[in-house]
C-alpha cells in the first residue's frame, strides 16, 4: 500500500503554520484550533462570517446518547459458534511463546528472499527481474506444507498465485483474501541507514525488520500462517477460501492484480465472493477511542503532465520569460489554487465523522454536535468538515482531491534558452469526484494565464485555441495513461460489514480479555491504490484492512516504503487472530 494511512491525530493545542494555504481555510483552521481552547467554537465561526445563519447555538441541546450513537450503528463482537471451541484452543495456541517463534520465523523467512517491483518492468519472461519470485514460491512451498498439500495452486501470469481451499458447500459464494508478494525496493544509498539490514528478517525479541515486514508479507504470511494452523487442527471448510497474491502492486499492479483479475471473473463469474479483504488501513488510538479504519473506499489517481513549449535562441538576447519561466508561475498558480475541501453527506469520510461523533469520547463537543446536525442543516456539515480538517491534515487529505507536484524537466545548457519543459503534478481523486471532473478544472484553471503568456492550449487532447497563432504552447495530459476513477463504495449496511465488523470486534476484544465494545469500527478510506483497483468486478465487499495497530504521529507504524520498516511480533499475531476469526465466522454465516 502507498503511502500509510495515518489518522487524524494533531492535538487541537498545537497549530501548524502552513503558509502555503491561503485564505479564508488557514483562518478558520486557526480560529477552529483557538476557539475549541479558549473562546468557543460558534463564537469563532461567527466573526469569520461563515455562517449565515446560526446552526451552531441551537447546538448547544444536549443530544441524548442513543440519537447520537444512532449515527453510526456498531455491530456486536461475533465470536465462531459451531467451531468456538477450535476458535479458543487457537487463541490460546497464538498467545504461546512457541508460537510467537514459529510466527515470527514464517514472516522472518519470508522477507529473507527479496522481492522488489519496479516501474516500467517488461512483461514476465522478458524481464529477468520477475525471477526473484521463483525463490519466494519456493519458500512458501517448504513454509507451509501441509497449505501445499491440501490447497489447489494455480500460478497466473508465471507469478500470481491463487490458493483454493475448497469449501464442502460449492452454493456459498468463497472468501477472498488478496495480498502482494512483492516490495519497494531499497535505495541501495540508504542501506546504511537501516538499523538490521533491510533484508535480514531479523527479530530483536519485539520487531520483525526488513523490508515487506510489514508492506505487505505480513498480511500474506498472516494469511497463510492461519491456514496452515487450521489445517493442522483438522479444519475444514463449508465455505471455500480463495487467496490471491499479486506481485506488482507496488508499481500499479499491471502485470500481477490484473491477470489475476482477469482469472478470477473467468472462474467465479461477476460477483462471485462474498467478500474481499486486502491490505489497508489498521486500528488507531483517536480522539480517546481506538479506531478501526475499514477502507470502503479508495481514491481516484491521475498525474497530470504540464508541458509547455516557447522558441528556443540564443540566451544572450532572452525573452522577458522564458519556457521554465512560463511553466515555473503556472505551476505557482497550480499551488495557490488548491482543491475546495468539502464534507459532502453519505461519503466514506463523512460517515467517518459520523462514528467519530457518535462514539470517539476525545472529540471537541462543538464539533460533535455539528456533525450530528449535519445532516440536516448545510452550514452545520461545512463547519463540521472545516473543523475537522483544522483538526487534522489526513482528515483534509482524505476527504479531498489533493495535488502535488512531483516531476519537473526542463532545459539543457546555460546559453541555450530552453525549448520544453514540463513538470506532473499527482492528483488522489476525493471518493465523490471523477478523473474528468479533475481534468475539467486542471484546465480550467490554467488555461487563462496561458493565454495570458500567449501560449495556445491542447488539454487532454482537446486543441482548446483552434489553431490561433500563438507565441507557445501548454500540453496537459495524461501523463502515463494510469488514470484511475476513484473505487465504488461498499456498502455499509450490508451483512459482510457486519460479519467483518463484528470479527474485529471478537479479536480485538478476546486477545485483551476485554469484554464489551472496546474497538470503534468505522468506515473510512484508503488513501493508495491497491490491488483491488482491479477487483471491483468480484464483489461489491471490498475491505482494505490490516487488523493491527497502524499507529498515529506519535507511534507511526514503522518505516512502510522507507528506510527501517519494521512491525511488532504482537501486530502479526493479531494479524493471524483476526484471519482466523474471519475465516471462521465467514464459515459459519449464511452470507
Ligand atoms: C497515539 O498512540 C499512542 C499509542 O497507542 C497513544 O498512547 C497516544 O495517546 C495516541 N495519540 C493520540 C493523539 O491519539
Ligand atoms: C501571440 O504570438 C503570435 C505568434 O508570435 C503572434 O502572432 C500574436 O500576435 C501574439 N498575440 C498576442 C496577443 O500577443
Ligand atoms: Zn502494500
Amino acid at each position: 500500500m502507498a503511502p500509510p494511512t495515518k489518522e487524524f491525530v494533531l492535538p487541537v493545542s498545537e497549530p501548524v503554520a502552513h503558509p502555503a494555504r491561503h485564505g479564508p481555510f488557514s483562518r478558520l483552521r486557526l480560529c477552529v484550533q483557538l476557539a475549541v481552547v479558549i473562546f468557543g467554537f460558534s463564537a469563532c465561526l461567527h466573526s469569520l462570517d461563515l455562517l449565515p445563519t446560526d446552526p451552531l447555538s441551537s447546538l448547544s441541546d444536549v443530544s441524548d446518547n442513543a440519537e447520537l450513537k444512532a449515527l453510526c450503528p456498531q455491530a456486536a463482537p461475533l465470536l465462531p459458534q459451531k467451531n468456538g471451541a477450535l476458535w479458543e484452543k487457537l487463541g490460546e495456541t497464538y498467545g504461546s511463546e512457541a508460537f510467537l517463534t514459529r510466527a515470527v520465523d514464517w514472516l522472518g523467512g519470508a522477507v529473507r528472499v527479496p522481492t522488489p517491483s519496479f516501474d516500467k518492468m517488461g512483461p514476465v519472461g522478458e524481464d529477468p527481474r520477475w525471477e526473484v519470485f521463483t525463490p519466494f514460491h519456493e519458500y512458501l512451498l517448504s513454509a507451509f506444507p501441509l497449505i501445499h498439500s491440501t490447497l489447489e495452486l494455480t500460478k497466473v501470469n508465471t507469478y500470481g498465485l491463487v490458493y483454493v481451499w475448497k469449501g464442502s458447500d460449492a452454493s456459498l459464494k468463497p472468501l477472498l483474501l488478496a495480498a502482494h508478494q512483492d516490495v519497494v525496493p531499497v535505495n541501495p544509498d540508504t542501506v546504511d541507514d537501516w538499523t538490521h539490514p533491510p533484508f535480514s528478517g531479523y527479530f530483536d525479541g519485539e520487531y520483525i525488520w526488513g523490508r515487506g515486514s510489514s508492506d505487505d508479507k505480513s498480511g500474506l504470511i498472516g494469511a497463510m500462517s492461519t491456514i496452515e494452523n487450521l489445517l493442522e487442527n483438522g479444519f475444514e471448510p463449508t465455505r471455500s477460501v480463495v487467496l490471491a497474491f499479486g506481485f506488482d502492486e507496488e508499481t500499479s499492479g499491471l502485470h500481477g492484480a490484473a491477470t489475476l483479475a482477469d482469472y478470477l471473473l473467468k472462474t467465479y463469474g461477476e460477483n462471485g465472493f462474498a467478500l474481499l479483504v486486502d491490505e489497508g488501513g489498521g486500528f488507531s488510538e483517536q480522539f480517546g477511542g481506538v479506531v478501526a479504519n475499514l477502507a470502503i473506499a479508495e481514491k481516484g489517481y491521475i498525474d497530470v503532465r504540464v508541458e509547455v513549449t516557447s522558441p528556443g535562441g540564443h540566451s544572450s538576447v532572452p525573452p522577458p520569460h522564458t519556457t521554465i519561466g512560463i511553466l515555473a508561475a503556472l505551476l505557482v498558480h497550480v499551488e495557490e489554487h488548491p482543491y475546495e475541501v468539502r464534507l459532502a453527506r453519505g461519503t466514506p469520510m463523512y460517515l467517518k465523522a459520523q462514528c467519530l461523533a457518535a462514539h470517539a469520547p476525545g472529540l471537541p463537543a462543538p464539533v460533535r454536535k455539528a456533525i450530528q446536525k449535519a445532516g440536516s442543516s448545510d452550514a452545520a456539515l461545512r463547519a463540521a468538515g472545516d473543523a475537522l480538517f483544522g483538526l487534522d491534515d489526513d482528515f483534509r487529505a482524505f476527504t479531498g482531491t489533493t495535488q502535488a507536484i512531483d516531476l519537473i524537466n526542463g532545459g539543457v545548457k546555460t546559453n541555450a534558452l530552453p525549448e520544453q519543459a514540463w513538470a506532473v503534478v499527482n492528483h488522489r481523486i476525493a471518493t465523490e469526484s471523477s478523473v474528468d471532473e479533475v481534468k475539467k478544472h486542471d484546465t480550467a484553471l490554467l488555461k487563462k494565464l496561458a493565454g495570458e503568456f500567449n501560449l495556445s492550449v491542447t488539454a487532454f487532447g482537446d486543441d482548446l485555441s483552434q489553431g490561433a497563432p500563438a507565441y507557445g504552447t501548454l500540453t496537459l495530459s495524461d501523463a502515463w495513461g494510469t488514470a484511475l476513477a476513484p473505487a465504488p463504495d461498499t456498502p455499509v449496511d450490508a451483512a459482510p460489514y457486519a460479519l467483518l465488523s463484528g470479527t474485529i470486534k471478537a479479536t480485538y476484544n478476546a486477545h485483551r480479555d476485554l469484554q464489551g465494545d472496546n474497538i470503534i469500527v468505522s468506515p473510512g478510506i484508503m488513501s493508495g491504490n491497491t490491488d483491488t483497483r482491479y477487483y471491483w468486478k468480484l464483489t461489491e465487499h471490498i475491505f482494505r484492512y490490516n487488523h493491527h495497530n497502524s499507529g498515529n504521529a506519535s507511534s507511526l507504524a514503522g518505516g512502510v516504503h522507507t528506510v527501517n520498516e519494521h512491525l511488532p511480533a504482537d501486530a502479526l499475531i493479531e494479524t493471524i487472530r483476526f484471519f482466523t476469526t474471519l475465516i471462521l465466522n465467514a464459515d459459519e454465516s449464511d452470507l
